[in-house]
């Protein structure tokens, strides 16, 4: 979704704002715009495309050391130049870059307008360049909170004035900026990716708070225009682990990046001694976790999915009822916070604003609420009363794969944890902690054998529909199967639970429409087998992710075979083979996988 980005200091800012925008191309975006400000005022452009159009654009001579910059993804008007950032005021002398929705912009452009300003795009943006540079206030930060006063809305803002050239205005509210402190040189992002070149040095700025970067430092203020104090923290993504390192997209590098990063999420939490799992970043006390009598996990998309798979294994092994809801409809049907509910907040950017929505109303009504969170001091993690971080990496590619799977690791462990205080034997706690051990190794093992998926990946890339179909433990995973397939081979597929293909979807099988199908050796599996030959005595064409152990030679299906591990922790590995199906019937299909239409790495709208 949208980027910012910023530059202020003693180098031409164009190339670098160019280059920070193309390392926040992967968010997701439609057009893409920079103003630098030089000494004969502000240059601006824009453009519709990619940031190379927008590069390729920029006149020869563009000196300006100050600069902002955005990528645009489209939510008030359609994707066409004028709606593009950085949004001026009518003279030219404000620009602004902005992330984030502005409720009210309507009341304020009919405002704008009968006051005899010309609005020249359809955003809500616009607005806010209009309202600033009509404040009367004496600096540009008071002009800026004169402007805030009047909007309600999210946003992350960046502000140039050709009045005061030597400095950039930030403000955050509910969308994420980020300082990087360079040697007298400053930069400014929305995501922590456009600055590790440049940095490792970062000040997250907090909702409601204020910014003025210069050459020189920074100065964080609040609303009231009083001092706030903001240290820099460290951060560990290094330029490497955002370059694709010889693989043909990031998805493919996710993938196999697995092993590595599920032995990251593993990695020190491991209390072998008591057969459970350290969380230190919980922040909740074995007292408080044993008096919880219900745990609640919320999130979107595929995060919500593994949160399925989550509350099954917190279910199995803490015997704590649980359950999983949509973050984007939780807010909105009037939910029950209860004091003895553990609420769980998953998500990789820690930025998707209706998972973070539903934190705010957990937090505002009393509630506890934990976050398992990929990105270090994203807007979720810092929301949480405590958490695990999912130490996945960075992740580009828009469909989310390693990170999913050390969102599946973390529940695996805060389910041990959980269970470890309430009945889980040491012996069965013992069992999950060596099942947890195997799976880097058995990841690797599955990533090993990659290529014998392309055949079937052949024939399902000629399908125009296909079903996912699990039973308990495998239907999150065929959930999660059939979104990876929708979202980058653009071919529609629909999980369903196997026992409900009976009571309607079997109408729909036929020589054309693939069942993909999870078995894993369980107390299901004969169950699974008679839906399986249900579906081959219609001629529908079978794929089978399953264990061995199974033994499917009677049947006419194919099988893609995953490697055994504890019943609970399977459905881990399971969901392994159905990535690298939707990358390679992608692939096949020409798309481009990265990047799938219509979507944005991190959805911070609502
Ligand atoms: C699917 C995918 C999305 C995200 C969802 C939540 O591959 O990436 O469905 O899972 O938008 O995003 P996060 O985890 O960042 O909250």
């Amino acid at each position: 979704m949208c980027g910012i980005v910023g530059y202020i200091g003693h180098q031409p800012a164009a190339p670098i704002l160019v280059e920070g925008l193309t390392r926040l191309e992967y968010r997701g975006y439609d057009s893409a715009g920079l103003a630098v400000l030089g000494s004969r005022g502000t240059t601006a452009v824009r453009r519709v495309g990619r940031v190379r159009e927008l590069q390729a654009a920029l006149p020869s001579r563009l000196t300006g050391k100050v600069g902002i910059g955005h990528t645009r993804w489209a939510t008030h008007g359609p994707a066409v130049e004028q709606n593009a950032h950085p949004h001026r005021s009518g003279d030219g002398r404000i620009s602004v870059v902005h992330n984030g929705i502005i409720d009210n912009a309507a009341t304020l452009r009919t405002q704008l307008a009968q006051d005899g300003v010309t609005l020249l795009s359809d955003t809500d943006t616009e607005v806010i360049a209009h309202l600033i540079a009509r404040s009367e206030a004496e600096t540009l930060e008071e002009a800026v909170l004169d402007a805030l006063s009047r909007i309600t809305g999210t946003y992350a803002l960046a502000v140039l004035d050709e009045r005061h050239p030597d400095r950039i205005v930030l403000a955050r509210s509910g969308s994420p900026l980020i300082i990087g402190i360079g040697d007298k040189e400053m930069l400014v992002a929305s995501d922590v990716a456009a600055l590790v070149r440049h940095t490792n040095q970062v000040v997250h700025l907090d909702d409601g708070e204020l910014a003025t970067v210069t050459p020189a430092g920074y100065r964080t203020f609040d609303r009231g225009n009083s001092p706030t104090t903001r240290e820099p923290v460290e951060i560990s993504v290094a330029a490497e682990d955002l370059e694709l390192s010889g693989y043909p997209h990031y998805m493919l590098k996710e993938i196999h990046e697995q092993p590595e990063a599920a032995a990251m999420v593993l990695r020190g939490r491991l209390d072998e001694r008591f057969a459970t799992a350290r969380l230190d970043g919980l922040g909740l006390e074995p007292r408080e976790l044993r008096g919880f009598r219900r745990v609640k996990i919320l999130g979107c998309g595929s995060a919500y999915y593994v949160g399925q798979l989550g509350a099954q294994l917190i279910e199995d092994l803490a015997r704590i009822p649980a359950d999983a809801e949509a973050a984007s409809e939780f807010r909105y049907r009037k939910p029950i916070i209860e004091p003895d509910t553990l609420y769980v907040a998953v998500s990789q950017s820690g930025e998707t604003a209706d998972t973070a929505f539903a934190v705010e109303e957990i937090k505002r009504k009393g509630g506890r609420v934990i976050g398992l969170v990929n990105v270090v001091g994203s807007t979720i993690a810092r929301t949480v009363d405590g958490g695990v971080y999912l130490h996945a990496g960075p992740e580009i590619s828009v469909a989310s794969t390693k990170a999913l799977t050390n969102m599946s690791l973390a529940f695996a462990l805060l389910a041990l944890h959980l269970g470890r205080l309430h009945d889980l034997s040491h012996a069965d706690g013992d069992r999950i902690l060596r099942g947890l051990q195997r799976i880097p190794e058995q990841l690797e093992e599955m990533l090993s054998r990659a290529a014998e998926i392309e055949p079937l990946a052949r024939e399902i890339a000629k399908a125009r529909s296909a079903f996912y179909i699990g039973r308990v433990h495998g239907y999150p995973v065929a959930r999660e199967g059939a979104q990876k397939l929708k979202e980058i081979s653009y071919i529609h597929a629909e999980a369903y639970p196997t026992s409900e293909l009976k009571h309607g979807p079997l109408a729909l099988i036929d020589e054309e429409m693939p069942t993909i199908a999870i078995i894993p050796d369980d107390e299901l599996a004969e169950r699974n087998l008679a839906a399986a030959e249900q579906v081959l005595a219609r001629r529908g064409p079978l794929v089978a992710i399953t264990h061995a152990s199974v033994g499917l030679g009677h049947l006419d299906a194919r099988t893609i075979l995953v490697p055994k591990n504890e019943p609970e922790l399977d459905p881990i590995l399971l969901t392994i083979p159905t990535q690298l199906l939707a990358y390679q019937v992608a692939v096949l299909l020409g798309h481009d996988v990265d990047k799938p239409r219509n979507l944005a790495k991190s959805v911070t709208v609502e």
